[in-house]
């Protein structure tokens, strides 16, 4: 089959999330195409179809594919956030690799960023992986279409099978450091007390976290919107781990948690970990996340590999995830558009 890149290349249409054969054909494009990625991100079907129809309180959701003469040969994802960074859109596109360089990405990318722009969104951010030491398409494709690279984050991986062997030499390593906090481990949202502390350090997550020039803002945590967050995963089969540390006088001393699906346990993502400036200098990081990678083992037997991203600066993470055996397994750029503002505003 040829393709010309000249006329309307394709036809992009929203996908009905409840019309099963049409939600699998967007997964499918998108499968074959994340297939390579280190660490096997992108989720099964049965998992992702759970996912992708689950409803979703906090965020807008739309699916878009691309189809050729009937043959859907790309797909998208846009979203926007509803409770935190009003400003921000969220497209991803996926274009089948023989259906490349023939404006399929273009044009369903422009579909995004109408959607998010329609809903007043002014920055599109989207996130594009490449193989450690390379750069894949998406960037110079996003770069065309007016983005920048606004951060380049470190994505590494931990097999726990393999570093479990080393956990009592890190507990001697974390006792010698003599914190006085203790650590608390949470399946779903942590209860009262607790849920309040865990919110203040959320609250300062943002703020500490190197992000470059990503426009991201923090969300106003309260124990409310932790609820909603964890029910809405729990809703679309994915369970959050969380450990919270706390200080000898019970004050939050810092966090660590991560994400994964029961029904397919292999993989889980590490969503945050932070530890408050006060508790700093005494392994408490260290402490938190070798309390994850125990209780994801021993809660999911079938959990082998805990997946993190990191900024490339932020050097305090990355030691302690070199001593937790994590490996880099690919880089992932932030790319970025500043939309301008309409015209014919005042100022
Ligand atoms: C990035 C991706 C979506 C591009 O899809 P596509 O259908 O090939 O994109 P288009 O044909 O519309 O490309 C438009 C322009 O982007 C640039 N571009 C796209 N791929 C490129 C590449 N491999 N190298 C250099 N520039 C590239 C070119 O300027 C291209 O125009 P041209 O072909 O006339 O030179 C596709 O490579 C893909 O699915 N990659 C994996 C997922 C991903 O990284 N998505 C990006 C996140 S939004």
């Amino acid at each position: 089959m040829t393709h010309s890149s000249s006329g309307p290349p394709a036809d992009v249409a929203v996908v009905d999330v409840h019309d099963e054969r049409a939600l699998r054909a967007w997964w499918e494009v998108v499968a074959a195409v994340e297939a390579d990625r280190p660490t096997a991100p992108f989720p099964d079907w049965p998992v992702a179809r759970t996912r992708l129809v689950a409803p979703h309180p906090s965020a807008e959701v739309v699916l878009h594919v691309a189809r050729r003469d009937g043959e859907v040969v790309g797909a998208a994802r846009t979203s926007v956030l509803l409770d935190e960074n009003p400003h921000l859109g969220l497209p991803g596109v996926w274009v089948a690799a023989h259906h490349r360089r023939s404006g399929v990405g273009s044009a369903l990318l422009r579909t995004g960023e109408a959607w998010a722009v329609e809903r007043g969104r002014t920055v599109l951010l989207t996130e594009v992986p490449s193989a450690l030491g390379a750069t894949a398409p998406g960037v110079p494709f996003a770069q065309v279409h007016g983005y920048d690279v606004a951060g380049t984050n470190t994505v590494r991986a931990a097999d726990l099978r393999a570093t479990e062997p080393t956990w009592s030499a890190l507990d001697d390593r974390v006792a010698s450091a003599g914190s006085d906090a203790t650590v608390q481990v949470f399946v779903g949202a942590p209860p009262a007390p607790y849920d309040a502390r865990l919110c203040a350090l959320l609250d300062r997550f943002v703020d500490e976290i190197p992000l470059g020039d990503v426009a991201l803002e923090g969300a106003a945590w309260t124990p409310e919107l932790v609820r909603t967050r964890i029910a809405a995963q729990e809703a679309a089969g994915r369970t959050r781990l969380t450990v919270l540390a706390l200080g000898a006088d019970g004050s939050p001393a810092g966090f660590a948690d991560a994400t994964l699906s029961p029904a397919s346990p292999r993989l889980a993502e590490v969503g945050g970990t932070l530890v408050h400036p006060q508790h700093r200098g005494r392994r408490l990081g260290l402490a938190l996340k070798l309390t994850l990678h125990r209780e994801l083992r021993a809660r999911w037997p079938g959990c082998q590999v805990v997946r993190t991203e990191n900024a490339e600066v932020n050097a305090a993470m990355a030691h302690v995830n070199d001593q937790l055996g994590y490996v880099a397994v690919e880089t992932t750029r932030d790319l970025q558009k500043r939309l301008s503002p309409p015209s014919g505003g005042s100022d």
